[in-house]
């Protein structure tokens, strides 16, 4: 039987720190607001004269294939999972890609399932490893979020939650498992929700290019907070114990939980609903916030250098996000 299992991970945030005083100072917000309700501190916003989706992830690459003891040539596949790539089209996957400096020989497809990307990409790397076309295959997840913010009181309720970074892994083919199993799922009667509408292409072209944008808010991203938790904590849920299921195992056997890095409350109501201690689940969001598709290569390489994942441990990765979609991933390690 052939499995993929992760042999390297990295990840890479920008400098630039941004706190909630720092965000209080700029909108109708305070530092006790915030943590109560999300238990973010602070995140990491990019400098746009520096930092691009295509050269964090490149960063974040660098250090998995470091850490895998590869070299960019090794990789046969670049699966790209982010929302908010450098252009509208191409996708942000060729941009890595030229960033490695790999040549045509190799493929890249990009992903756009918002927080639940890294885990789609997981899985379709898997499938590919799985059926034996490709031996090594590089995923990523990056996002900058800052640059759609309305950083204003308007926009307060997410512009205090969604942060910017990247995050990698690279998936090889082995004989012993791996990743054990993958659920994905998705509801787009919730599409709007949580979403940024334009550019959007199904818009007459005065209102898609109008002479002068006067209004730019159908630009930013807008999010129904309440809907949004209300379905995460029972989606998370469902999917975790799907992929229990799945496998014939307990919620006891799960070493360490990495859940995207959605809202510390909602990652604290699943690990009280599971029953798991504050070492079997991984959190970082009071440094980053939510960075959509990289918050979980992003924690899972810190708590992996944390010393936090050991060989034959049990991982479960879970997640929700715009779509709505939602997905789990069991990796024995
Ligand atoms: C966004 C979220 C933190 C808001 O918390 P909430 O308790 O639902 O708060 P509400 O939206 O009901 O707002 C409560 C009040 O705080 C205000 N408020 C919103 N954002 C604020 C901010 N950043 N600072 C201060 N006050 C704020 C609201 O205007 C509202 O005021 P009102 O009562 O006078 O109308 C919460 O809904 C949430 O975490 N949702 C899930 C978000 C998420 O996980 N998104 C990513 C999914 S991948």
């Amino acid at each position: 039987m052939r499995y993929s299992r992760i042999i390297g991970l990295g990840h890479h945030v920008p400098d630039k720190v941004i706190t909630n005083d720092y965000l209080s100072t700029v909108m109708d917000t305070n530092d006790a607001w915030i943590v109560e309700r999300t238990g973010i501190h602070e995140r990491r916003w990019v400098d746009p004269a520096q930092d691009t989706v295509a050269n964090m992830a490149a960063k974040a690459t660098r250090m998995a294939l470091e850490r895998a003891r590869l070299k960019e040539t090794d990789i046969d596949f670049i699966v790209f999972a982010t929302i908010t790539p450098d252009y509208f089209f191409p996708g942000s996957g060729v941009l890595l890609q030229r960033e490695l400096g790999l040549d045509g020989s190799i493929a890249a497809l990009d992903i756009r399932n918002a927080c639940s990307g890294f885990i789609y990409a997981v899985s379709i790397a898997d499938q590919f490893i799985k059926t034996g076309m490709y031996k090594n295959v590089l995923v990523v997840g990056a996002e900058i979020q800052s640059t759609a913010l309305d950083i204003s009181t308007r926009g307060r309720n997410t512009a205090v939650i969604f942060g910017d970074g990247a995050g990698a892994v690279i998936l090889q083919a082995s004989d012993k498992p791996g990743v054990l199993s993958t659920h994905l799922h998705s509801d787009g009667r919730f599409a709007e929700e949580l979403y940024i509408k334009d550019p959007g292409s199904s818009r007459p072209h005065s209102e898609r290019q109008p002479d002068q944008i006067l209004d730019t808010t159908t630009y930013k991203v807008v999010m129904n907070g309440n809907q949004v938790f209300k379905h995460a904590v029972v989606r998370f849920m469902e999917v975790i114990q799907e992929a229990l299921d799945a496998n014939k195992l307990r919620k006891e056997d799960i070493n360490l939980l990495v859940p995207h890095q959605a809202n510390l409350r909602i990652s604290q109501y699943i690990q009280e609903k599971l029953a798991l201690s504050d070492a079997q689940v991984y959190n970082n969001i009071m440094r980053y916030g939510n960075t959509t598709a990289a918050s979980i290569p992003i924690a899972l390489s810190e708590a992996w250098a944390e010393g936090k994942i050991k060989e034959n441990d049990l991982i479960c990765l879970a997640a929700f996000g715009s779509g709505f979609t939602w997905a789990s991933a069991l990796i024995r390690w």
